[in-house]
């Protein structure tokens, strides 16, 4: 009995290499063609780009995950009333006015409205106040609650981090991702490319096998997109909630049978530098809906 479980993951693992030499991944399921991500009818979002040219041709244009998507999750994501994420939003923007901490205060005491944060999402990850470190969105709200408002750091996967973040998302929708990866933030977008492009785990994959190599290829039932992160967060129908750009990395990484890293590691913070730059151009899409 106890060696059931091993022999079904060793089992697994034999598929997954099989996969990667070619038997179970098949060229079948381009991107879908010929259809636009307009938002409640109004608002038309770019989920095609010319690729930066920092790729040197290693994509021949850069496409949203959206595009990979079934009709029927394409579609909960053009109407606000019909996407799931909608709920979590509103939570976070619910928590956006609410007081929290020794200060009394909260985030609107000090930033207005939270239609003011239109565009921050944008450019995230960025260089800290500081200029030594790179912050995610989730490092820059943690630091106003711990230091300028006297509350608690959120978890970084907590509910009301992941409110929170889809709340400020949403602020920019349909402005294009436009990260700084020069000066400062170089050595972190280098740092962020090497990972992209190391094989880990067992199975001794690369981020650029799967998303690269094989994108709008199916391996198994899932059809591969280029790991895009400019719909994050976004709420995905397996688990009925929001998922983090950094929880999506460590499912990624764990697939490959690797020990993954933390979400907030440094690590996942210039992966998550690199993997916005290689999205240049796309339309932040707020919150997008995933199988
Ligand atoms: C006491 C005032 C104050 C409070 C309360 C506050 N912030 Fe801030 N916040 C600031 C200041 C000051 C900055 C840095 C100013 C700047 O970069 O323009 C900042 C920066 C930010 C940034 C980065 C903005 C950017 O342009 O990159 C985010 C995101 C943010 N705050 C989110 C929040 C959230 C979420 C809350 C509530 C949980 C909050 N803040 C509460 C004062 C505050
Ligand atoms: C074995 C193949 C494989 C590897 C290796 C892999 N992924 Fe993925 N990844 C997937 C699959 C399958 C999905 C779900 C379908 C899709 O969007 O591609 C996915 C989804 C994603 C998504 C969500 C995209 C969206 O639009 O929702 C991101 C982001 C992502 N991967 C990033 C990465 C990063 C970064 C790495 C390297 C650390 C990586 N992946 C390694 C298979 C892989």
């Amino acid at each position: 009995m106890q060696k059931a479980p091993r022999m079904a993951r060793a089992l697994a693992g034999a598929l997954a290499a099989a996969a990667l030499a070619g038997s179970a991944i098949q060229a079948s399921a381009d991107p879908v063609e010929g259809v636009d991500l307009v938002v409640n009818n109004e608002i038309t979002l770019t989920t095609r780009a010319p690729a930066p040219a920092h790729l040197d041709g290693a994509l021949p244009e850069v496409m949203s995950g959206w595009l990979f998507r079934e009709d029927a999750t394409r579609a909960m994501q053009m109407d606000d009333f019909d996407n799931p994420a909608m709920v979590f939003a509103d939570m976070g923007r619910d928590l956006w006015g609410t007081t929290d901490g020794a200060e009394g205060k909260s985030c609107a005491s000090c930033h207005g409205n939270i239609e003011e944060m239109r565009g921050v999402r944008a450019h995230m990850p960025r260089i800290s106040p500081a200029g030594d470190d790179l912050w995610s969105m989730e490092n820059f709200v943690n630091n106003c609650r711990t230091t300028r408002m006297g509350a608690e750091a959120w978890g970084w996967d907590s509910n009301e981090m992941m409110n929170m973040t889809a709340a400020l998302s949403l602020q920019s929708r349909g402005l294009p991702v436009d990260v700084a990866i020069d000066g400062p933030a170089a050595p972190w977008w280098e740092k962020g490319r090497e990972i992209y492009y190391t094989r880990f785990g067992q199975l001794e994959l690369a981020c650029s096998n799967c998303h690269q190599d094989h994108f709008g290829d199916m391996i198994r039932a899932d059809h591969l997109s280029q790991g895009q992160i400019n719909g994050f967060p976004v709420y995905r129908l397996k688990t009925a909630g929001l998922v983090s750009i950094h929880n999506r990395f460590k499912g990624c990484v764990r697939d490959t049978r690797a020990e993954t890293f933390k979400p907030g590691s440094a690590e996942f913070r210039a992966l998550e530098l690199y993997v916005a730059s290689r999205g240049q151009g796309l339309s932040v899409e707020g919150v997008s809906v995933r199988p």
